[in-house]
C-alpha cells in the first residue's frame, strides 16, 4: 500500500458519496462473500457496496457449506473462483487469506484473519479519519497528529492493519491502553520503532484522553482466548471504559473511533456526542469498499 494508492482509493470514495444515481460498473460481475466467522457490518457493506455498482454478490457462510462436510479451505476456494470475479473471505485463522490466494485464480480480499489483519477496515478507518479531520498527520498542528488505540490491541485485526497504514503519514504519534496481557504485539511496536514514529504506553486514560486527537476503541476479542483462560471480558472493558464524563476532559475536535460490534467499552450515552463517530464509520465503509471493489475487480483506480 502506498500512499498514492490511498488517495486515488479515497478520491474514489468521495465520488461514490455524491452519486445520486446507481452505477452499473459492475454489472455481469460477482463478488462471492465467504464467512467462516459472524459478520454484520463488513458482510453488509460489500453487498451493498456490490448492489451500489451494479453487480451481483453470493454470500456462503460456513454453516451452511460444505465445509461443516469438513471440505478444505482450498477446495472451497478452486470451487468459489468458478462463480465469482473476486472472493471476500473471513476465517479465524491468521495467515488464511494468504492460503487461500495461493490457490485462487480470482483476488482474494482479507475481511478479517483470524488476530492478523483487517485490511479493508482499515482502509475505511484512514478514509473516516481524513474525512472527519481534514487531513490525516502532516501539517495538522504544531503538535503531531496523537491516535490513542484501547482496548484488546493484541487481538484486534483493525488495529493491527490500520496502525500499519498510518504509518505511511508522518506527524503523527501513537499512544497504547490496553490491560494487561493484551498489549500491541512486538512484531507492530517494532516495525512503529524502525519507522521512527513515536509510540507510548500509557495505563490511566485520564492521562492520554486530554491529548488525543483520535481514540479508536476496541473490544475485548473473547472469541480469540483458550477456553481454558479465565477472563471477564466485562471487567476488563471496564478498566478503560468511555463515557460521557470522561469526555468532558477530550478535545473538542477528537473524534471516537470503534470498528464495532461494542460491548462495555463505550457507554451508550456517549452516541449523542457529535465526536463519536462509530457509525458514522459504517457510511464511510460502504464507499470505501466501492472504492477497493472498482480497483480491484475493474482496475479503475
Ligand atoms: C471487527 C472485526 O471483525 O475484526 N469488526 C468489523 O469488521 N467491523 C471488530 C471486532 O470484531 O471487534
Amino acid at each position: 500500500m502506498s500512499r498514492t494508492i490511498l488517495n486515488s482509493l479515497m478520491q474514489n470514495a468521495d465520488k461514490m458519496k455524491h452519486w445520486v444515481k446507481p452505477s452499473d460498473s459492475m454489472r455481469g460481475k460477482t463478488l462471492v462473500s465467504l464467512y467462516y466467522e459472524p459478520s454484520t457490518r463488513t458482510a453488509c457493506s460489500f453487498q451493498s457496496a456490490m448492489i451500489k455498482l451494479g453487480g451481483s454478490n453470493i454470500y456462503l457462510a460456513e454453516k451452511f457449506s460444505s465445509i461443516e462436510k469438513g471440505e478444505s479451505l482450498e477446495d472451497t476456494i478452486r470451487t468459489l473462483n468458478c462463480y465469482g470475479d473476486a472472493i471476500v473471505m473471513r476465517h479465524p485463522k491468521k495467515g488464511s487469506s494468504e492460503i487461500a490466494a495461493s490457490v485462487s485464480n480470482v483476488p482474494i480480499i482479507n475481511a478479517g484473519d483470524g488476530n492478523g489483519e483487517h485490511p479493508t477496515q482499515a482502509l475505511l478507518d484512514i478514509y473516516t479519519i481524513h474525512s472527519e479531520l481534514g487531513t490525516i498527520g502532516g501539517k495538522w498542528s504544531n503538535t503531531p497528529m496523537r491516535i490513542l488505540f484501547l482496548g484488546d490491541l493484541k487481538n484486534s485485526r483493525t488495529v493491527h492493519s490500520l496502525i500499519r497504514l498510518l504509518c505511511l503519514y508522518e506527524n503523527i504519534e501513537f499512544i497504547y491502553i490496553s490491560p494487561e496481557g493484551l498489549e500491541m504485539p512486538s512484531e507492530i511496536t517494532e516495525h512503529i520503532s524502525r519507522i521512527g514514529i513515536n509510540q507510548i504506553t500509557v495505563y490511566h486514560l485520564l492521562e492520554a484522553i486530554p491529548i488525543a486527537d483520535v481514540v479508536y476503541a476496541t473490544r475485548i476479542q473473547k472469541e480469540r482466548f483458550d477456553i481454558h483462560e479465565n477472563i471477564n471480558a466485562k471487567l476488563l472493558s471496564l478498566q478503560y471504559q468511555i463515557t460521557p464524563e470522561l469526555l468532558l476532559k477530550a478535545k473538542p475536535s477528537m473524534i471516537l473511533m470503534h470498528p464495532l460490534p461494542r460491548n462495555d467499552e463505550i457507554t451508550t450515552d456517549v452516541d449523542s456526542d457529535p465526536r463519536a463517530v462509530y457509525f458514522k464509520q459504517i457510511k464511510y465503509g460502504v464507499y470505501m469498499r466501492m472504492a477497493i471493489l472498482e480497483w480491484i475487480i475493474n482496475d479503475n483506480l
